[in-house]
């Protein structure tokens, strides 16, 4: 009878121990997938610097202001342009309801692969421009975003790109919706203030380097009766 009782207790411990190490093998994965993917990052912008903008990913305080200023929340359908390696991709899904969608917007294809790996059935990764957003959009039959977030560089983006995506942010836009962008240049704030009037702007300093955060607020259309 001991022994049966021994060799139960020694069972539990047995599980006890495997459990904590599959619990710390699962750890060392996910360290080695995000430092993995972090030099996947820097190699692309050492690559293509004007492209990928920043030597490494927004930082967690970033993305979770994005996700706040953005009300990521409350809303059904989020576009996200410029996902880079998904920090801000899995940020805005943490937040978002359980049947809310996200179409993740991406240029880079290492990118891209890496954004595909994301498990979430909310998700949707397109890897191409997002100066095809509204194609993009029906492409997949989303409806009407409530909110754009965008982490493209618009100051150093092709000549007439810029003003043709926020021409189109703010055409698809749902009247009401929002359309938040994180940026080191003051570039995007001239290129949306026509359309889409002045910015609440907020800065991050926890972040490598500190940057401006910028919300406008698409107006909204009231019929006329
Ligand atoms: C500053 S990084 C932001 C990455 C990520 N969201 C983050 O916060 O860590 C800018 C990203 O925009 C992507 N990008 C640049 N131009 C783009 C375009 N025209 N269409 C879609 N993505 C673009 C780059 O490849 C890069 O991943």
């Amino acid at each position: 009878m001991r022994d049966v009782a021994a060799s139960g207790g020694m069972g539990r411990l047995q599980k006890v121990r495997r459990a904590w190490l599959c619990g710390q093998m699962k750890t060392k994965i996910n360290n080695h997938f995000i430092m993995n993917s972090q030099m996947v990052f820097l190699h692309e912008f050492l690559k293509n610097p004007f492209q990928v903008a920043s030597i490494i990913p927004s930082s967690r305080f970033l993305e979770r202001h994005i996700v706040k200023l953005a009300e990521a929340r409350s809303a059904q359908t989020v576009v996200e342009l410029g996902a880079g390696i998904g920090g801000t991709t899995r940020a805005i899904l943490g937040a978002m309801a359980p049947d809310a969608k996200l179409l993740s917007i991406e240029i880079n294809p290492r990118f891209c692969a890496l954004l595909h790996r994301i498990q979430d059935p909310r998700l949707t990764v397109h890897c191409g421009g997002a100066q095809e957003l509204r194609e993009t959009i029906s492409l997949y039959g989303l409806p009407a975003p409530e909110v754009v977030v965008s982490g493209i560089p618009f100051s150093v983006i092709e000549p007439g790109v810029g003003p043709k995506i926020v021409e189109t942010i703010s055409s698809v836009l749902v009247s009401g919706g929002r359309f938040v962008a994180y940026q080191i240049s003051k570039h995007v704030e001239e290129l949306s203030h026509p359309l889409l009037g002045p910015a609440r702007v907020e800065m991050e300093l926890l972040n490598i380097p500190p940057l401006r955060l910028y919300r406008w607020d698409k107006q909204i259309a009231f019929s006329e009766s």
